[in-house]
């Protein structure tokens, strides 16, 4: 699949996914690429009389948002609670999924597992039978060695995420660091994202596990939606 392609493809599932949201809906904003486009039709839908409330998983989700007249809240206004959210993964085999490689999973995971309905969007190069892609894990700056050691430990291979308009490692929204730990196949994400999230120091990790409700997977000339 060529990068226009593949764009196209994105667009259709974003534009797929909001297609999907009631009139009055509170809605989950997801981070990366493929979001922004759900995000961008929303802002359309809005523009032609949708009433919808946005809470983005991030920085780059809230500025998406704003230039695309979604109106936002927060957690807190909502109850904790929202209708639906739209988001993007790194991968996805059936309903599991890998996120952060924006490095939003911390706040992906909070605001999508908030949403009665995770509606997550993609193109066909996420799509796997077994995941398999590095997992992000957000830990505190000092937490950074011992995480590193405990993950050796669990048989991956943890690497310091830099940043790549600046010296030194990537920063999160939240002020962390992010280590992208290889664990090659892994059959069981429920059991490794036990482990993680057991370890301390770990903010979140990117192991989204039974998350996906509904996927919208766009392709070079049409959109397949399903439930995995
Ligand atoms: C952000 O941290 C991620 O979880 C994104 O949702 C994920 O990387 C997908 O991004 P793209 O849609 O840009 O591939």
């Amino acid at each position: 699949m060529n990068r226009s392609d593949r764009e196209a493809a994105k667009r259709r599932a974003g534009e797929s996914a909001a297609a999907t949201v009631a009139d009055g809906a509170r809605v989950g904003l997801g981070s990366g690429s493929t979001a922004a486009h759900a995000v961008r039709a929303l802002g359309r839908e809005v523009e032609a009389g949708l009433d919808v409330l946005g809470v983005p998983t991030s920085f780059q989700a809230r500025e998406v948002a704003v230039e695309a007249g979604v109106e936002l809240t927060t957690l807190d206004e909502t109850d904790g609670r929202l209708d639906v959210a739209i988001d993007g993964a790194d991968q996805f085999a059936g309903p599991h999924l890998v996120k952060g490689g924006g490095g939003a999973h911390a706040r992906e995971k909070l605001v999508d597992t908030a949403a009665d309905r995770l509606v997550v969007v993609v193109d066909p190069t996420k799509e796997a039978d077994v995941l398999d892609r590095p997992v992000p894990v957000e830990v505190l700056p000092d937490a950074r060695a011992p995480v590193a050691a405990a993950v050796r430990e669990l048989d991956g291979q943890p690497e310091l995420r830099r940043a790549e308009a600046k010296s030194g490692p990537l920063v999160t929204d939240n002020g962390n660091l992010v280590l992208d730990c290889d664990f090659g196949a892994m059959p069981d994400p429920g059991g490794l994202a036990r482990d993680l999230a057991a370890l301390p120091g770990v903010v979140e990790h990117g192991l989204f596990v039974d998350a996906a409700d509904a996927v919208h997977l766009g392709t070079e000339t049409d959109v397949s939606v399903f439930e995995p």
